[in-house]
């Protein structure tokens, strides 16, 4: 297995990042319901404002990939704003759902973190037919050589619910900077 920094990824190989994010993403996360089609617009976004694509190759086929970037905050907004179509239909098929998400942002107010971090990492995720290959922890050592490549410090939020994830990140040195509504914001210094 090979991880790359992609600086292009084609249509093919983000239908291939969503299939993996459809198959592999927990339940309880808004976006593993999304369509195929709308999951792909969704990665092309995070494709467009992504700093640094990190993709996992086993042969050919992608078996993993993270996106690390500074602005990540307008990935969901842009996706609205460009898909309100299959934004609706999403909603319309989804309902309870949507619903769910939009009453937890309304009553969630916000939470502020003054966060040691210069970079997000968002959407780290692997193919678990492929689980032999220990493609999360690969990753995590290409982000390693980023990191101290670009003097990055890394954070991220992750659902509290998600215990792999969140062991998973212990386990590669993330210490806990925060935690609100369930969850967790974690950050890796640049050793
Ligand atoms: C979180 C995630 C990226 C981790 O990637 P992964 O490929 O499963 O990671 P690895 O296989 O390298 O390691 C995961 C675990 O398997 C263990 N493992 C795997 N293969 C192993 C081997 N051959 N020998 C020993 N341990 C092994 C690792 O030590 C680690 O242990 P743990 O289960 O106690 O935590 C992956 O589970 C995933 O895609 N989750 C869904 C998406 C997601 O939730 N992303 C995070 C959003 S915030």
């Amino acid at each position: 297995m090979e991880v790359k920094l992609v600086q292009n990824l084609d249509e093919i190989s983000i239908l291939r990042i969503a299939e993996i994010h459809k198959l592999n993403y927990p339940d309880d996360h808004l976006t593993s319901h999304f369509t195929l089609p709308l999951l792909c617009d969704y990665y092309s976004n995070i494709a467009e404002l992504s700093d640094y694509s990190i993709v996992a190759y086993y042969g050919n086929e992608i078996v993993g990939f993270a996106f690390l970037g500074r602005t990540f905050e307008s990935v969901l907004p842009r996706l609205v704003k460009n898909n309100k179509n299959k934004i609706f239909n999403f909603a319309l098929q989804k309902p309870a759902i949507v619903f769910k998400f939009f009453l937890n942002k309304a009553f969630s107010g916000v939470y502020h973190l003054d966060s040691a971090s210069n970079i997000r990492l968002i959407s780290i995720t692997s193919d678990r037919k492929y689980s032999k290959l220990r493609i999360g922890t690969t990753i995590v050592a290409k982000l390693e050589e980023l990191q101290a490549q670009y003097k990055l410090d890394v954070g991220l939020s992750v659902r509290a619910s998600n215990i792999k994830a969140v062991n998973f990140y212990i386990k590669n040195g993330y210490i806990l900077e925060g935690f609100s509504k369930g969850k967790l914001f974690m950050v890796n210094k640049n050793a």
